[in-house]
């Protein structure tokens, strides 16, 4: 049976106004959706008919839809739930249906905002958060990306998001510093100074990270991975999946960032990526952990 389908587009909307409204209203938000749809001509092909088969990520349907009228009520849909959408996917391969097309709608951007809020919010040694996140949105540095990692990898790089944590070199750290006591703590020069020579004694005597440049960088890449489990957590909340990864050529990915102009190798290496998505459905990864007593001594 077929239902009609009422579709408006309505222009001219403020989406943060319309979420005050909603919250004044008491309404809660109950989740975001990663469409992927696959879009089939029909046998012959006609512009106004077409097959969709897609997943929101939780439910996968198998569509007819075609158009009578351009107006509102103009379009006509056959839909049915299909369980699997790979599976569907692969029948009507089988039959000689190919997709001419495949589409993937990002979620939200304010699920990204919140988990970019808990890397914010990450704790770091003395407070000197000495980690950036760079988003990789441009298709030409994905692909970039993507060709600096290992084989393994290259679905990774398929994710709704890819972030790029960067952490501090000795020399861009010694400038980060005193922005941060003086600019982000709002100390004045002396008591920033004081700080810093306090910092430069345990750095070299207590902890020993200052002797070698890559020392204080490896320290800086520390609180990095702090924030990166930050947001594998806070997305792990969410329902949305994360995969850190450190497969990559690290040379490679330098030159990429830096021909992209996002950092200068003097201040700033790349450490870590994050890819951040929905999984297809029904995939499952098998976990394996050591026990509690092999990782844990009580005494
Ligand atoms: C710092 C770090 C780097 C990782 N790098 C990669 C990677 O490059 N490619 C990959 O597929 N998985 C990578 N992983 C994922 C691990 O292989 C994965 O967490 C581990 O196998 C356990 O998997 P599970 O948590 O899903 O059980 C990385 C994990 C971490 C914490």
């Amino acid at each position: 049976m077929s239902n009609i389908e009422y579709e408006a587009k309505i222009y001219d909307v403020d989406p943060a106004d319309i979420a005050g409204k909603l919250a004044k209203l008491d309404a809660k938000e109950v989740g975001s959706y990663n469409f992927r749809r696959y879009v089939f001509d029909t046998i012959p092909a006609k512009p106004d008919r077409w097959v969709r088969l897609r997943s929101d990520g939780k439910q996968a349907t198998l569509t007819v839809k075609e158009i009578t009228a351009d107006t509102i009520d103009g379009t006509h849909e056959w839909e049915v739930e299909v369980s699997d959408m790979e599976t569907t996917l692969e029948i009507l391969a089988k039959i000689g249906i190919k997709p001419r097309g495949y589409q993937e709608n990002k979620r939200q951007e304010y699920d990204l905002e919140l988990l970019l809020q808990a890397a914010r919010l990450a704790p770091s040694s003395y407070g000197m958060e000495q980690w950036n996140i760079i988003v990789a949105q441009d298709a030409k540095l994905r692909t970039q990306l993507k060709k600096s990692s290992s084989i393994v990898n290259g679905s990774r790089f398929d994710a709704s998001y890819i972030l790029v944590f960067t952490a501090k070199t000795a020399s861009g750290f010694d400038r980060h510093m005193t922005h941060m006591l003086r600019d982000v703590k709002g100390m004045n020069t002396v008591t920033a100074a004081a700080m810093k020579t306090g910092w430069k004694h345990w750095a070299k005597t207590d902890f020993k990270v200052y002797d070698t440049p890559d020392g204080l960088h490896q320290w800086a890449a520390r609180q990095a991975y702090i924030a990166l489990g930050f947001v594998m957590l806070a997305a792990a909340e969410r329902g949305i999946d994360s995969c850190a990864i450190e497969g990559f050529l690290i040379d490679k990915v330098v030159a990429v960032l830096e021909s992209f102009k996002l950092i200068n190798r003097d201040n700033d290496l790349p450490v870590v990526m994050l890819a951040l998505g929905y999984r297809a459905d029904g995939s499952t990864h098998p976990r394996s952990r050591r026990d509690m007593d092999e990782i844990v001594t009580w005494y």
